[in-house]
């Protein structure tokens, strides 16, 4: 075993620097504020792959929630009549969310209920706003018409209800709901109103017959959240927040903090879902030796791949999903796994314009992380830094299980166009935008005719962050990334430059600095007339910022 490395200081901006480019933000809205002076918050050095091991110590003394057939993310098949989601404030500082999806059917009662559901169902889905402010409910991944995907440009106000009528057009695969009020959705992700939606078919449960995978015992959605421990249930961003991310300093797994899950020496499936407003992981198990215990991908977004992809760590950005299988085989009971997210280089960075003289700012680009200082009485924690998410604790030796299915799907394939659509995602006057715009909801920038099947080049700026684009009513392939950073460099699978996490079906792909990503998309739908989506980034400060666009599709 190695040494238990040292504490980790999150983060080693200079309070004082911190603090005084805060008081230059606060001064004037995001809008206006000058990039160059943001360069204050840069970092001295950058920290690589080698610090994996520095971790802050951790102590699990809470047993994970496992969703089951009530409660809290409890599994509801909404197949007899209409399903009732109560958006409701349970306000506080309790344990759960602060703002849910309350729903019942029968004597069971649920918040933020994981759907569940089959290919083909035609649902019925009343949204009615007990909460105080306005919201909507989009689901995410769906192919759906606009009128029921709850983009944001229709609202339902407190006391008002909303009734979504579709059809489940989407092969099986973990989606999720969440509110797309325009400049709150970060604000109602963050204090907790989302939920999963799991389309089940054939494969599904060929895969769970196969392995002997039990929903709610050993297999386990893994929703990945954040708070402020200081200040839970509230969101409060400052400018420094509304410009990277909010990062929490507390990283909840199925709303639960410092969590542990006592497990059997056999597989597991996982099915994470990162619902952090901004944060990225870097997802690895290691043994209580030290040592890496490598892992299989099963599925993405949309779906399983064609066969099990041997994994050692995974990126999952926010909104994106991964399903993953663990097996705690040879682990002899009293051992325990580690769920961590190894540190990274997070690459936050935008241009250093020259902005007024006596500015901080020189003329190049410069790395910046927030701090893990108290501002404003709640902590933040700098994207990139190690952190250990989830203990397993082995208590019962396993029979070992079956071989793996050498297939698991059969996903559909994308002709691939050979024009590409440009798409360039920048920061330009104080603002995040794709193709130097920002979200208006009077422009349609990208207009896809109908039946079409377009290429996608998505190109970060070098002085940029990490953007985790999506695309609402469609899943996409990953075709090809091309100057990556290095830190991918490892975990590249494929041809192309591909990753494990890009070779199955997607609906949000994260795109580094520096980095283009070429995506395949069929918009081939089956809605009368033309639809309306909307392409944004995921970081919910991003998008409540603006980086988001209309899309047209004939
Ligand atoms: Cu999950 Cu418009 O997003
Ligand atoms: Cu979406
Ligand atoms: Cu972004």
């Amino acid at each position: 075993m190695t040494a238990v490395p040292p504490r980790h200081d999150a983060a080693s901006v200079p309070p004082a620097a911190r603090r005084r480019v805060l008081a230059a933000l606060a001064a004037g809205a995001l809008g206006t504020l000058m990039p160059g002076a943001l360069t204050a918050l840069r970092m001295p050095g950058t920290r690589g792959p080698s610090d994996d091991l520095c971790v802050t110590p951790a102590r699990f003394d809470t047993p994970l929630h496992v969703p089951g057939r009530d409660g809290l993310m409890g599994r509801l098949a909404p197949v007899d009549g209409p399903v009732v989601l109560r958006a409701t404030s349970r306000g506080g500082t309790g344990a759960g969310p602060a703002l849910a999806f309350v729903a019942d059917s029968g004597p069971r009662a649920y918040i933020n209920p994981l759907l569940v559901v089959r290919p083909g169902a035609l649902l019925r889905i009343r949204l009615a706003n007990e909460s105080a402010e306005p919201t909507i409910a989009h689901w995410h991944g769906l192919a759906m018409d606009t009128a029921n995907d709850g983009n944001g440009e229709r609202l339902v106000a407190p006391g008002a209800a909303f009734d979504y009528t579709f059809t489940v057009r989407n092969r099986a695969g973990l989606y999720w709901y969440h509110p797309h009020p325009h400049g709150a959705t970060a604000s109602q992700v963050s204090r907790g109103l989302f939920g999963l939606f799991s389309v089940e078919d054939e494969d599904e449960d060929a895969l769970r017959a196969a392995l002997a995978l039990v929903p709610g015992e050993t297999e386990i959605p893994l929703v990945l959240h954040e708070r402020k421990s200081t200040a839970p249930g509230r969101y409060a961003p400052d400018a420094g927040d509304a410009l990277l991310g909010w990062y929490g300093d507390e990283t909840l797994v199925n709303f639960t903090a410092r969590p542990f899950l006592d497990v059997t020496a056999r597989r597991y499936r996982l099915r994470v879902l990162n619902a952090a407003n901004a944060r990225n992981f870097r997802l690895a198990f290691r043994r209580d030796d030290g040592a890496t215990l490598p892992f299989h991908l099963l599925g993405t977004d949309g779906g399983l791949l064609e066969r099990p992809q041997p994994c050692t760590e995974v990126f999952v950005s926010p909104a994106e999903r991964l399903d993953v299988l663990v097996d705690f085989a040879g682990i002899a009971p009293g051992g325990f796994v580690l769920l961590e997210s190894r540190g990274f280089d997070p690459m936050h960075a935008v241009p250093a314009q020259r902005a007024d003289p006596g500015d901080l700012a020189g003329g190049e680009s410069h790395a910046m992380r927030p701090s893990a200082e108290p501002m404003g009485g709640a902590t933040t924690v700098p994207d990139g830094t190690p952190r250990q998410l989830l203990q397993f604790r082995v208590r019962a030796t396993g029979a070992k299980g079956p071989p793996l299915p050498a297939r698991l799907s059969a996903p559909p394939s994308v002709a691939v166009a050979a024009d590409e659509r440009p798409l360039r995602l920048g920061f330009a006057k104080g603002r995040w935008r794709i193709n130097d715009r920002v979200y208006d909801v009077a422009a349609t920038p990208i207009v896809v005719a109908r039946n079409a099947v377009e290429t996608w080049l998505i190109r970060n700026y070098h002085t940029s962050m990490p953007h985790a684009m999506h695309l609402h009513g469609f899943q996409f392939r990953v075709l090809e990334r091309e100057t990556s950073p290095g830190e991918l460099a490892p975990l590249v699978a494929a041809d192309q430059g591909r990753l494990a996490t890009d070779l199955g079906w997607k609906d949000t792909v994260l795109v580094w600095p520096g980095e283009s990503v070429k995506i395949a998309i069929d918009f081939r739908h089956a809605f009368a007339g033309e639809q309306l989506y909307l392409f944004h980034c995921h970081n919910l400060e991003h998008e409540d910022g603006g980086m988001m666009l209309r899309v047209k599709v004939g």
